[in-house]
């Protein structure tokens, strides 16, 4: 069977560009047939302001989405069925925040300081992945959270490896090769499951039904090719409804081949076309979702304020703040 897996290797990191970019400062037209042409984009480099701002938005809903990404998985680390399990979810969750750690880093270089980032964060002014705004009711949600909802990112994240910015996309060669450890955890967990009790399966069916509108949600609806600027731009090299049908292609058998329905009727391939029908996603509950009104949205991002708050202390003495001693 294969995995969506990604390795490093010498050859697989992007070097920083050297010398000066083959445009001239302030050259919006060249600037931008450079990056449409594959060009790469230092963050030393000029670049126009919406390039910019279009890149710090993508980088920051992505850290965002890494934060907030592991608070559904925390409220199981004392809940984990074995020590294993409770070792490999710590550590998956470490991953996640590590990778928050790098993407805000890859974001703040674009002039944008981290406290404003969390700010807008916590204010529910900047947004995360849908997935992350629903609870998790059992055991199985681990599993198939880290299978389907991690190989789900990791299609989209695999195809940021050649982002246009360049600092982004030498970031998502090492997130990934971490991602696709997380998605073989998750078909461990899902797969001793499998293997085990009627109602261990049951547990895995029931998690699959509710995960599965998320899922297929998760990409975005469909966009126009020729009105998306971030595709435009190179700094994603896919569109929505491409990488929904890769993860159909990757995921659909070998979510059947272990025993499990998917709760969608329509859902086939049609051999015509080679592309994947399916029952139409609710875009409304994805908009709705994202603007912070999922069933764990807030709970969500007040256990984030709470924490905050908490950690101010921390923050002052490191930063030498007197005044707030
Ligand atoms: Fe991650
Ligand atoms: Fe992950």
């Amino acid at each position: 069977m294969r995995y969506a897996e990604t390795r490093m290797n010498d050859t697989d990191v992007i070097q920083p560009l050297n010398g000066r970019p083959p445009y001239e400062p302030g050259d919006a037209d060249a600037f931008y047939a450079h990056v449409g042409t594959g060009g790469k984009v230092e963050a030393d480099d000029w670049m126009t302001d919406d390039y910019r701002a279009a890149v710090l938005k993508f980088v920051e809903m992505h850290a965002n989405s890494e934060l907030m990404g592991v608070l559904p998985e925390r409220d199981w680390i004392m809940r984990a069925p074995t020590l294993r399990r409770k070792l490999a979810l710590t550590s998956k969750i470490q991953d996640e925040v590590g990778h928050a750690q790098l993407l805000y880093r890859v974001a703040e270089d674009l002039g944008k300081p981290r406290a404003t980032m969390l700010a807008d964060l916590l204010a529910g002014k900047t947004k995360f992945h849908n997935v992350f705004h629903y609870p998790t009711r059992s055991w199985a949600d681990v599993g198939i959270i880290a299978w389907l909802v991690d190989a789900a990112a990791i299609v989209s994240q695999q195809a940021l490896r050649d982002s246009s910015y360049a600092p982004y996309a030498r970031t998502m060669r090492k997130i990934c090769w971490e991602e696709s450890v997380h998605v073989m955890h998750g078909r461990d967990v899902v797969l001793t499951m499998m293997s085990g009790t009627d109602a261990q399966r049951a547990m895995v069916q029931e998690a699959l039904d509710r995960w599965w509108g998320p899922l297929m949600q998760m990409h975005g609806p469909p966009t126009d090719p020729a009105k998306d600027k971030d595709l435009h731009w190179g700094i994603k090299a896919k569109g929505n409804e491409q990488l929904r049908q890769e993860f159909l292609s990757i995921y659909v058998p070998r979510i059947r081949e272990i025993g499990l329905r998917i709760p969608d009727p329509a859902l086939r391939l049609d051999e015509t076309t080679a592309r994947w029908v399916y029952t139409e996603p609710d875009w409304d509950e994805l908009r709705s979702v994202v603007t912070g009104h999922g069933p764990a949205s807030q709970s969500r991002l007040e256990f984030r304020r709470v924490n905050y708050a908490a950690t101010q202390w921390v923050r002052d003495a490191i930063m030498g703040n007197a005044a707030a001693a």
